[in-house]
């Protein structure tokens, strides 16, 4: 017995190796998931050593202060309404798309049915809609971090996927659209404002009525659907347009309206549009 201690404490080398081996494991893994593998972006350049020491730890390199308002884009979007666009989107497999949709329900809700007032329902949006939006995300003509990242990480058959996936989810803003349940009926000045600028728009300042590309009198393609929105949203994005912080409305439509309204019009359109929360829960 003492004769074999003194062979496992003298001469027996292996003990030594497994400390060696164990440490050259645990070196190379540092190495490769700080040092190598996070330098590495799948869409964007390498990060310096230090960013991608950082990204490992989890700390994003993206903490610099806020960026100056973006400059005027040539191009809003790299989406035009062609065929093969158009054919894209009509491909678009809403089975697969639900399981990408997954990734989705944390923040846009059960089905795209949103319960935070500053993030959009998706429920019933128009393909077409989704689609573009996406691919505005993906190429930073629409700047918004969190939805940009996860827009990278869709391929274009992805987004077709979730966009049909989402577009053919009952109780949302198409059905809300086709009741034409708009608010207003509560007659205030303001509503009566906003019922008529929706409606007729306004000539003499050249708004044309928000009806007639939005619905329900007219359609145009690449027009999300207002009603049953949330209202803090649609404030949102006026005055995105307003200030030219959103600039990717092909044609500038959107950004020509916007910056013709009031405040106080922005909020009254926006109460207008924006879905009662009765009916919300209802559609739960
Ligand atoms: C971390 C929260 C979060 C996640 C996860 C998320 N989104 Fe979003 N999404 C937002 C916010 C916030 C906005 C509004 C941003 C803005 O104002 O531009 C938005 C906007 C959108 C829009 C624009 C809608 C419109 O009316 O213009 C689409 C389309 C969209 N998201 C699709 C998706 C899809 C598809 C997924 C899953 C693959 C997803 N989002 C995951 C937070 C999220
Ligand atoms: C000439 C057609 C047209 C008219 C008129 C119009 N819009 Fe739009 N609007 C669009 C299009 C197209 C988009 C989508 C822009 C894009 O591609 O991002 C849009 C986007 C929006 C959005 C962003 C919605 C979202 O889900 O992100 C809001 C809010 C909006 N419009 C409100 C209005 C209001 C309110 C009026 C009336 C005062 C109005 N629009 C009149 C065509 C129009």
């Amino acid at each position: 017995m003492a004769r074999d201690k003194g062979v496992l404490r003298l001469t027996n080398p292996w003990p030594r190796f497994a400390w060696l081996a164990g440490a050259a494991i645990v070196g190379i893994s540092l190495a490769l998931g700080f040092l190598v593998l996070d330098r590495y972006q799948q869409n964007d350049p390498p990060l310096g050593l230090w960013g991608a020491i950082c990204w490992g730890l989890g700390i994003t390199a993206d903490l610099g202060p806020a960026r100056e308002a973006a400059p005027t884009l040539r191009t809003p979007s790299r989406i035009a309404w062609t065929s093969s666009t158009l054919g894209q989107i009509r491909a678009g497999d809403a089975q697969h798309g639900s399981f990408i949709a997954l990734n989705c329900t944390a923040c846009h809700g059960e089905g795209g049915m949103s319960q935070s007032t500053f993030i959009p329902t998706l429920t019933g949006m128009d393909p077409a809609v989704i689609f573009k939006q996406l691919d505005d995300y993906r190429s930073g003509k629409r700047p918004w971090g969190v939805m940009g990242a996860i827009a990278k990480a869709l391929s274009i058959r992805d987004s077709a996927d979730v966009a049909a996936y989402y577009a053919a989810r009952p109780n949302g803003l198409a059905a809300i659209a086709h009741e034409g349940s708009l608010r207003g009926e509560s007659r205030s000045k303001e509503s009566d404002s906003a019922r008529h600028l929706a409606f007729m728009g306004d000539e003499q300042r050249g708004i044309p009525p928000c009806t007639a590309c939005h619905g329900p009198h007219g359609y145009k393609i690449g027009a999300p659907p207002l009603a049953g929105q949330h209202a803090a949203y649609i404030e949102r994005q006026l005055a995105a347009f307003a200030q030219r912080l959103r600039q990717n409305d092909i044609n500038e439509q959107m950004r020509t309206i916007a910056m013709q309204l009031t405040p106080s019009e922005m909020h009254a359109l926006a109460a207008f549009y924006g879905a009662p929360e009765s009916s919300r829960v209802a559609n739960k």
